[in-house]
Order: C-alpha cells, then structure tokens, then sequence
C-alpha cells in the first residue's frame, strides 16, 4: 500500500539579500519540521542577493526581479504575480525583502502574505526601521529586551496582524552587528518556518481564512 502522499501548501520566499531566513525555511524543510509546505520559489528583487544561490543549492527555482528592468512598480508587480500565479502560490513569505509593495499586491493576498521582522512590534518598526538600523534604534532607546516577530503583511508597512513573537535578550556592549545576529539565531531562523508550518496546515486543511471559499 503506497503511503498516502500529504498534501503540501506551495510556498513562495521573497528575498533581498543574504537570505538566511530563507535558509532556515529550507532546512526545516529537508528536516520534515516544515512538511505541510514545500518551497517551489524564490524571488529576489536583486541580482546578486546570495540568497538566489541557496535557492539553486536547495534545488528551487530562483529568479531575480528587478523594479528597474521591468519600468514601473505596476510592471514590478504584474510580474511578481505572474510568477507566483505561475507556481500556485499559496503561501508568500518575505524574508529580508525590501521593496515597496503596494496595497493592490497586498490586497490581492489577503491573509496570504506574512514577513519577519527583526523587533517586537510595535517597537521599531514601521516606515525606515530595516536591517541594522532596527538594533541601531533598539540600542539607543537601551531596551533590555528585543526580538522578532512574525506578521501578516497588509498596506501599512509592519502593520499586519502579529502571528508570533519571540523576546531576545540585550546585553551590555552589544553592537547592532551582535544584537542581529543573537535574533536571528534566538529568534527569526525558528520563528519563521514554525509560522510557515502552522498557516500551512491550515491551508491543507482547508481552515486557512486567506483561502475560505467566498
Ligand atoms: C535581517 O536584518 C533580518 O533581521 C531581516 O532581514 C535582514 C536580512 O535577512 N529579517 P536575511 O539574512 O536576508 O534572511
């Protein structure tokens, strides 16, 4: 009797950079800690983003979009959407992406969409607050504690509902450089595929608002 083959939810990764949240949803996959979802592809809307080499060393398609060369945010968009439609998306996760999204993509994947953020929102977070320059914020202000938190993306930048959130602690000394790295290891590499796991299930299970028949 063959076993039963498990429905998987296809999962789409956007990328900007060094992508190792990206790297982590990937290794949950091959671990089986993500089994609800498999990764069909990554998008980077920079060429040399290493990212789009650990999509190709993980066998996934991995393409670069650029704003620039498709001309205009609508183009930038329609084709994001055609290579998502493409690869039946279910599931957007945006890991390190830093281009602007308008409210027509994000509404076209209400519920859809989901990004890490490396700050427990609502502190620094919003319009600027990316990359360092959040522990930058969080190390002026003397917080104690930050972390990473897991949203929904809508319109508002960082302002979709939060899906989870894990603390980190500051310590004495701790440059942004430090601070990054301690949540992304503590935080954002396991938040991000335990997230991806959990609206996964719910989206082969057919109990996934994002996807409630109208
Ligand atoms: C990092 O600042 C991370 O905290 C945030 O995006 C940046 C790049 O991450 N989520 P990655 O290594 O490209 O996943």
């Amino acid at each position: 009797m063959s076993a039963k083959k498990e429905k998987k939810a296809n999962i789409a990764v956007l990328i900007s950079g060094g992508g190792t949240n990206l790297q982590a949803i990937l290794d949950a996959e091959k671990a089986g800690a993500l089994h609800s979802g498999s990764v069909k592809l990554v998008i980077s809307n920079r060429k040399r983003a290493y990212g789009l080499e650990r999509a190709k060393n993980a066998g996934v398609k991995a393409v670069a979009v650029t704003r620039k060369d498709c001309g205009s945010q609508e183009a930038f968009e329609a084709e994001l959407i055609r290579l998502l439609d493409e690869a039946k998306t279910d599931l957007i996760v945006l890991a390190g992406w830093l281009a602007i999204l308008s409210e027509n993509f994000t509404r076209h994947y209400e519920k859809r969409i989901i990004n890490i953020h490396p700050a427990l929102i609502p502190s620094f977070c919003g319009e600027g607050f990316y990359g360092l320059k959040v522990h930058e914020a969080a190390l002026a202000k003397g917080v104690k504690v930050s972390g990473a938190t897991v949203h929904y993306v809508n319109e508002i930048p960082d302002g979709g509902e939060i899906i989870a959130q894990k603390a980190v602690r500051v310590y004495p000394g701790d440059t942004p450089e430090k601070l990054q790295l301690r949540i992304m290891k503590q935080a954002e590499w396991k938040l991000l595929p335990k997230a991806a796991e959990q609206i996964c299930s719910e989206i082969v299970a057919g109990k996934h608002p994002g996807f409630q028949e109208d």
